[in-house]
């Protein structure tokens, strides 16, 4: 079995300003000093963040990230960004098909594919968010949405160059955590869909500092994507040096 990658990575969503991001990291970077080499940590800001954070992490551990990338290389696409002008930044993940894309900006399965693999061919590793609503979950349609979401993302895409997230609608910002059971229960359903099970799988939805240990402890989570827990940074030091 190969070893997975941890990773943990912070969703800024659409939050702080380049004077915001460069404060946090005076808060959070001396917190890494202890943090294992084997644990990667990103942070997916803002398009307008990416450069003031490109310029003070250079050297650093910490990875940065977008939240979206458009699929076409350039063109007429008002309000869109292309993959190279993410790593022209330095920029190496971008966040694809998150469920706040999908629910509020029309993204479907097909552009969800067709973004990953611009991400892929850009250079960077995409972060595919894949997730149902209370209502599919309380209807059992919960395997079949997830299944459905997996395998259409993935046409053609290239799953050495791949993170999943796991990210149930209803505990985002909710503060209700999908059970840690439960969550390590349909991120194997995921790989089990996979023809690389090492693709990273994370979960996210409310982690919080007081329940990483109890999802890091699960054998098929391979780390979290946080939002609101991001934002502070004792709170998202916290969750990267959760205790193992
Ligand atoms: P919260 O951690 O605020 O629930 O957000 C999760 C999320 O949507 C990360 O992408």
């Amino acid at each position: 079995m190969p070893v997975r990658q941890i990773v943990i990575a912070g969703n800024w969503k659409m939050h702080k300003t380049q004077a915001d991001s460069l404060e946090f990291l005076k808060g959070f970077l001396p917190q890494l000093s202890e943090t294992s080499d084997e644990r990667e940590v990103v942070l997916c800001a803002p398009f307008t963040a990416l450069s003031a954070l490109s310029k003070t992490l250079h050297g650093s551990r910490v990875k940065i990230g977008a939240q979206n990338i458009h699929w076409e290389t350039s063109g007429a696409y008002t309000g869109e960004v292309a993959g190279n002008m993410l790593t022209e930044l330095g920029v190496r993940y971008a966040i694809v098909g998150h469920s706040e894309r999908r629910q509020y900006f029309g993204e479907t399965d097909e552009t969800v594919n067709w973004r990953l693999k611009a991400a892929q061919s850009a250079g960077l590793t995409p972060i595919l968010c894949v997730g149902e609503s209370k209502q599919q979950r309380d209807a059992g349609e919960t395997e079949a949405l997830i299944t459905r979401q997996v395998n259409q993302a993935l046409i053609d895409v290239d799953q050495q160059n791949l993170v999943i997230a796991y990210e149930p609608i209803w505990a985002i910002g909710t503060g209700d955590t999908c059970e840690a059971a439960e969550a390590n229960r349909v991120i194997g359903l995921i790989r089990a869909q996979l023809e690389n099970a090492a693709v990273p799988i994370q979960y996210g939805g409310s982690v919080k500092p007081g329940n990483v240990d109890e999802i890091m402890a699960q054998p098929e989570i391979d780390g979290a994507l946080v939002g609101g827990a991001s934002l502070a940074p004792d709170d998202f030091a916290r969750i990267v040096n959760f205790e193992s």
